[in-house]
């Protein structure tokens, strides 16, 4: 059974769906622990009555950047994860925590990559009169939203929509979405081929 650590900064709506998912069955894993950089994000308090191990600290108690993704690394050395799931998880991924884990961070995009990276992803479509948005799963390099593509779920886009309304309509298929890669990654049906995420043949297939 694989394990699974989850990194939330706020609201926590897609690591619950993960969290729910695990122990419903449909992905095959163990949510072993909840990260945050924010103590008093909600998504704390959810996982918590969920019964997953949960940690928090700010990037502000230490030094610098590294010293804080050193101390993620040490806190998640026990729990030895298969994968870390950002979910809403507000910051870059820098070099200690890639080191140890690259290749097994994923994260999910209020938006179509490469289109719209970064914040206000849904205020990017918007402002760019796009007629359909969506979400992405992707695994995290260095850059800023542009690891190898997972899965990608379109919505469509009304002349009516402000930011608001976009998000909610994505959101709506975020958790579905990101359920579905994390159950393909955890049964190992996926692999990265020349930066695509293809599924992985079984053994037989021409
Ligand atoms: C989601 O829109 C996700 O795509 C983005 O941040 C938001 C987090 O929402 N990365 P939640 O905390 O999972 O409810």
């Amino acid at each position: 059974m694989k394990k699974l650590a989850i990194f939330a900064s706020g609201r926590g709506s897609n690591a619950r769906a993960l969290i729910d998912a695990c122990r419903s069955g449909l992905i095959e894993a163990r949510p072993v622990v909840l990260f945050s950089d924010h103590p008093d994000a909600p998504a704390l308090a959810m996982a918590r009555a969920a019964g997953v191990d949960c940690h928090a600290f700010a990037p502000r108690e230490f030094a610098d950047k590294a010293a804080y993704e050193n101390a993620v690394v040490e806190m998640l050395r026990p729990y030895a994860p298969d994968y870390i799931c950002l979910a809403g998880y507000m910051r870059i991924v820098g070099a200690p925590i890639l080191a140890v884990y690259e290749g097994r961070i994923v994260n999910i995009h209020p938006a179509l990559l490469p289109s719209f990276p970064g914040l206000h992803a849904q205020r990017q479509a918007i402002d760019a009169g796009v007629k359909v948005s969506g979400c992405t799963v992707h695994f995290v390099d260095a850059g800023m939203d542009s690891g190898p593509i997972i899965m990608q779920t379109v919505v469509p886009v009304f002349a009516s929509d402000d930011e608001t309304s976009l998000a909610e309509r994505i959101l709506t298929v975020e958790h579905p979405t990101y359920v579905e890669a994390m159950a393909a990654l955890c049964r190992d049906e996926l692999c990265i081929v020349k930066r695509k995420v293809v599924r992985r043949m079984a053994s037989g297939e021409e």
